[in-house]
């Protein structure tokens, strides 16, 4: 069973930034919707968290960051949280230090990763991400989809003038690669670069109906935003759409924890964070238990139809 929330969503996973830091620094980074935070858990904090979660019904993790490759206990934290028992661990990482981990990781317990990686042309990656990273990438996600991560889903963030062409290529890529293209409408939050939605949002209406016209099946996925896909070919394409579809927040079923211990209930919210360090450091559960119901309490659709 599954603990909901006032809206009846059911809170079915967590969603741990790991840690702030990255590597790269892209145009249009969101930072997982976070405006400030100091320091980082560490990884029995992480593990006790999750644990309290598992208690709650929540069946999936999913770490993200920042880039969470950069913690040097990457591979200890997933251990961990494998060792408690859940149907589905997850990593959005940049696939810059992929190659390295993923058969680690995979040993790990890690069930799948979501790549970032928006374009196939170096000078465009450059323009991107601010580094030169473009093979490193491609070989982390060869060597994901070779150590059996499955899926290997391709996190493609359309950026109009940028990339917004090169779709199809994408798609084709990742075809060969066997992974999954997930292309995604940029977002506007208040943890963005200054003006580069204005700059580069693209409205994917068009993108979409293409795909539809090309699809031989197309599905919608409950309980993970309403989000579409499009079976084309053999291959996978799936549709995140944030702002468009109030949908998106009617079918929202996760939970965000900050790499400071704090839970979120909202991506786009920073004014209702629930603090979690001292129950931690005290290491009650009953507390930490009670935090997370609060949490739950806090949880209301940004988008409201
Ligand atoms: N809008 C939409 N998606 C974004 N991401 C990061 N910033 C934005 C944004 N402003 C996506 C990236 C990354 C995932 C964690 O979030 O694709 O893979």
């Amino acid at each position: 069973m599954h603990v909901q929330d006032r809206h009846g969503r059911p809170v079915m996973s967590l969603r741990l930034s790991i840690t702030g830091r990255c590597n790269v620094n892209c145009i249009y980074c969101h930072k997982d919707g976070m405006t400030s935070s100091r320091g980082e858990l560490s990884a029995a904090d992480i593990e006790k968290l999750c644990r309290v979660a598992s208690d709650l019904g929540v069946g999936k993790i999913r770490l993200s960051g920042g880039e969470p490759l950069i913690r040097d206990d990457i591979v200890e934290i997933v251990e961990r949280i494998n060792n408690i028992g859940f149907r589905d661990i997850s990593i959005t990482t940049n696939g810059t230090l992929l190659e390295g981990y993923s058969t680690a990781l995979s040993e790990a317990g890690l069930d799948r990763v979501n790549v970032s990686f928006d374009t196939l042309n170096p000078e465009t990656y450059r323009f991107i991400t601010r580094k030169d990273y473009l093979e490193r990438v491609k070989s982390g996600i060869s060597s994901a989809v070779d150590v059996g991560l499955d899926p290997v889903k391709i996190n493609m963030v359309i950026l109009r003038g940028v990339n917004h062409h090169e779709v199809w290529d994408m798609f084709e890529f990742c075809r060969e690669k066997g992974a999954v293209l997930q292309i995604i409408e940029l977002l506007k939050t208040e943890s963005c670069h200054d003006d580069a939605v204005e700059r580069y949002h693209c409205d994917i209406t068009p993108i979409e109906a293409e795909l539809a016209e090309r699809a031989d099946q197309i599905r919608t996925r409950k309980f993970m935003q309403d989000r579409k896909k499009y079976y084309i070919d053999g291959g996978e394409i799936e549709v995140v759409r944030p702002m468009d579809n109030t949908r998106f927040c009617a079918n929202c079923t996760r939970l965000r924890v900050t790499p400071d211990g704090k839970l979120k209930p909202c991506l786009l919210r920073n004014d209702n964070l629930v603090d979690t360090r001292d129950a931690l450091r005290e290491n009650d559960t009953d507390l930490l238990r009670e935090l997370f119901f609060e949490a739950i309490r806090r949880r209301s659709p940004y988008y409201t139809p």
